[in-house]
């Protein structure tokens, strides 16, 4: 049985104090998909899932009000394990002190994505962490609500708000984010027979240095390429105009101030357009590198990507992936 008390309001702010006497020990499993942040075209703005690597948050609900990490498992153990700086403590505490949740959560953090590899790791656990505590604390929580919490633990590892991993992990899909605090998302429809080859090279970059590094402005001439380009190639997946989607795939404001991150980017990049790629960039900060073609091309360009990575003496991990990957679940 749930007991939820409410509070009446104090000035525009309503307090929901929920207590979970019977949920003391109970567990519940979320997964949440690693994702492809800017998909090139769109800093900020626009993502989409990856259905071959996620991470897993299993929360277990306590009595007091603590949020303690149990275990970090997987790809990654070295996490910070304070409620501050972990994404989806973060999350937790969020949501813990703007309902006052009573009750506490015991976490172990599954990392299915590698750290710093720019596939949205630290969204995912936020996401994970809010979709498992919505279950195990009885919230209804709305989408909105539940993107705000996640957005919130992920700015503890960017140092920034930006919703273009936090909500094709949580959604699903391809997704246009508007706005920073309180972001609208759009579903944007995937031609059929679109995959993203992703290709990671043994190297970590961090989000919110690769954030730093850039420029504060941006030239009226790259302002209008850029512009055009991200309407385009809005457009071009609204039309499946692959065409359309080609010329647009591209970014001449971020991708040229964070090439150099990553060795060998360019001849990685190129190898995929040359092999017909109908686009190429940096996945979020890199130094992952994805592409979008033809699912029937896919395996010929991963294998060139991967190819001109190795000629470079960097080794890498490749996948390939839908578009449209599904967002988060909670598992038995
Ligand atoms: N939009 C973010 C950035 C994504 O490029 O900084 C980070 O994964």
């Amino acid at each position: 049985m749930r007991i939820a008390y409410s509070v009446p309001p104090a000035g525009r702010v309503f307090f929901w104090a929920t207590i979970l006497m019977n949920a003391i020990g109970k567990t519940v499993t979320a997964y949440a998909p690693a994702s492809v942040g800017n998909v090139g075209v769109g800093f900020d703005a626009l993502g989409h899932a990856l259905d071959f690597a996620g991470d897993r948050v299993r929360l277990t609900v306590i009595e007091g009000k603590d949020i303690l990490l149990d275990a970090v498992t997987g790809l990654t153990l070295d996490l910070p394990s304070d409620a501050g700086s972990n994404t989806a403590l973060r999350a937790l505490r969020a949501i813990q002190d703007e309902y006052n949740i009573r009750v506490g959560a015991r976490v172990t953090l599954e990392k299915g994505i590698p750290l710093g590899s720019g596939m949205g790791g630290s969204a995912a656990s936020a996401v994970a962490a809010v979709t498992a505590a919505a279950e195990a604390w009885g919230l209804s929580l709305s989408e909105d609500d539940k993107l705000r919490f996640a957005l919130e633990g992920e700015a503890a590892a960017s140092g920034g708000l930006h919703a273009d991993n936090v909500a094709p992990s949580l959604f699903g899909g391809l997704v246009l984010c508007e706005g920073v605090r309180r972001p609208h998302v759009t579903r944007i429809p995937v031609p059929r027979n679109i995959a993203c080859v992703l290709v990671h090279p043994d190297l970590e970059v961090y989000t919110r240095s690769a954030r730093n590094m850039l420029s504060a402005g941006v030239s009226l001439a790259d302002h209008v390429c850029q512009t055009q380009a991200i309407a385009g190639f809005v457009a071009g997946c609204f039309r499946s105009d692959l065409d359309q989607i080609r010329r647009c795939l591209k970014d001449v404001v971020i991708e040229p101030q964070r090439a150099e991150l990553v060795p060998g980017f360019r001849k990685v990049q190129s190898a995929a357009m040359a092999n017909g790629a109908l686009g190429a960039s940096l996945s979020g900060s890199g130094p992952s590198i994805f592409a979008w073609c033809e699912s029937s091309q896919a395996e010929e360009i991963r294998g060139c990507m991967t190819h001109a990575f190795q000629a470079d003496g960097v080794s890498c991990s490749s996948w390939i992936s839908a578009v449209n990957a599904a967002g988060a679940r909670l598992e038995d």
